[in-house]
């Protein structure tokens, strides 16, 4: 019986896929589209020479980011994507970021060239798994592709830490109470898309450019049928927080030899964060992944788990059931690469388990908040076919893939044994890769209420009634308040 591991010496000959770049046709009824950019980790610059760094893109998509357009006129910024977070903001302060110059080699939003700009008293901290952000929030035009959007509410940060670029947020609030509203939102109330949905696609580490679509589904995206997994409500979700969670009922490998190897029935609720660059499972899940790469090392400082590179070229899949739905994610999408070193895209989480880029990468998703259900399906790339994303309850076409079906799985193999942790067979010890940035993580779950509803004023000191007549809270910390201060004189 075959060993059910992937092992280095399981190597035959592959073939490196082209890289190919789309060409982005943004215009249409009711649909928005934007290309997503897999940002590359910032190499350190006296170790790669030039014509290294194009390949090595390939492998560390650390982030996936869109361009938009920011006031009148409008300055182009680049913005991470997030499914994990609501609320969108920019200017992230560079000298506190964990590599400052990956941070100032993107463009700042300069307030005071922008006549559509309208300030608010309304300040916030936005906390995520890697970081955080004080923010005033400030009333903009807003351009995503081809849609303008006016008086959007986003934050303009004052200080922030960790956090290298600003953030679109996607998620529904994690309170699962608005308090003001999102983006998604307001493209809906200003009769840009029909419902609050958008298809994300962020395509695997050969194709660095992927596609975020509003009010619309892309069938030449994906393989098969689109399944309809429901969100769970806040009561069901771990923390009880509202966040795009679905159950995963399974997870498993193929192996290159086509076998399949299977977890029992699981139901563990996990969420897909697009701001997470690696995927955090449940320990014992996240350890059965490990334990089936032989050459495995465990890194107790980090988590990681570094592998030989050479295996992102076997054939095999680590696997993901949603009912009847199986996502498999090819061994180099799932791999992640930095550096020269190759790390397992799982990360140990027993609280609130995520499916990150690691995942996403092989997945087409539509995420549709008016209905709480998320659709998904096996991503792969056979052209281009827009369908449009009504209202309603089926608002979401259940439109086919036009690509074609995966090989079938040739049979069956052992069991993946997830019923419980084991300990790590090999630990690391060598230098490890520095300068690693990392997407922000989820939101943290907030008390609402941190700042009073955002509304636009023309007076904005500190102290007063904002128009929704709630008191006005700029100190929430002494270094907030500073910050605030220090704002106002360039807002004003
Ligand atoms: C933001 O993060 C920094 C660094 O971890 C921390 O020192 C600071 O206290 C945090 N700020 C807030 C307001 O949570
Ligand atoms: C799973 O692994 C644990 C620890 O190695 C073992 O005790 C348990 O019996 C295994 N379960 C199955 C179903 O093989």
């Amino acid at each position: 019986m075959l060993p059910l591991i992937f092992a280095a010496s399981l190597l035959a000959p592959a073939v490196a896929a082209a890289a190919e770049r789309r060409p982005i046709i943004a215009r249409g009824d009711g649909i928005v589209r934007s290309p997503v950019n897999a940002l590359p980790n910032p190499e350190p610059k006296l170790r790669v020479r030039q014509n290294e760094i194009e390949v090595a893109n390939h492998r560390a998509g650390t982030r996936y980011a869109v361009d938009v357009e920011i006031g009148t006129p409008p300055q182009t910024l680049t913005l991470i994507l997030d499914t994990g977070s609501p609320d969108t903001w920019i200017n992230p302060a560079c000298d506190t970021a964990n590599v400052p110059d990956d941070c100032r080699a993107f463009a700042h939003f300069e307030p005071s060239k922008s006549s559509s700009l309208k300030v608010t008293d309304t300040t916030d901290i936005l906390r995520y798994g890697i970081g955080n952000a004080t923010i005033r929030y400030v009333s903009e035009t807003l351009t995503i592709g081809s849609a303008t959007i006016k008086s959007q509410m986003i934050g303009i940060a004052s200080e922030s830490h960790s956090i290298p670029l600003g953030i679109l947020g996607m998620s529904p609030p994690v309170t699962g109470v608005p308090e003001y509203p999102y983006v998604l939102d307001t493209m809906v109330d200003q009769g840009v898309i029909k419902s609050r949905a958008f298809s994300l696609d962020l395509r695997g580490v050969d194709n660095p450019n992927g596609a975020l679509i509003f009010g619309g589904v892309d069938t030449g995206k994906y393989i098969g049928e689109l399944a309809k997994l429901p969100m769970l409500t806040p009561r069901q979700s771990p923390g009880g927080a509202d966040r795009y969670y679905v159950t995963m009922t399974g997870v498993g490998l193929t192996l290159p030899d086509g076998s399949v190897t299977q977890s029992e029935e699981l139901n563990v609720p996990v969420f897909l964060d697009s701001g997470s660059t690696f995927s955090h499972l449940p320990t014992s899940i996240y350890q059965a992944f490990a334990a089936s790469f032989a050459d495995a090392q465990f890194d107790p400082e980090s988590g990681f788990y570094y592998v030989p590179c050479e295996v992102t070229e076997l054939d095999g899949t680590i696997d993901f059931y949603f009912g009847g739905k199986t996502i498999r994610v090819p061994l180099n999408d799932f791999i992640w690469e930095v550096q020269g070193f190759c790390i397992l895209g799982v990360l140990p989480d027993d609280g609130e388990p995520v499916l990150g880029d690691t995942f996403l990468r092989a997945a087409y998703v539509v995420f549709d908040q008016d209905n709480r259900n998320l659709h998904i399906a096996q991503a792969a790339n056979c052209g281009t076919n827009l369908v449009a994303i009504g209202s309603g309850t089926n608002a979401v076409p259940s439109s086919t893939g036009r690509c074609t079906e995966l090989p079938t799985p040739t049979g069956k193999g052992d069991n993946l044994n997830v019923s419980s942790t084991r300990a790590p067979a090999n630990t690391f010890t060598g230098t490890r890769p520095t300068g690693v940035v990392m997407g922000p993580g989820p939101a943290a779950s907030r008390t609402a209420g941190t700042g009073g509803v955002p509304q636009p004023t023309d007076s904005a000191s500190s102290g007063e009634k904002n128009a929704a007549g709630k008191q006005v809270q700029v100190g929430v910390a002494a270094a907030g308040a500073l910050a605030a201060v220090n704002m106002l004189a360039w807002l004003l």
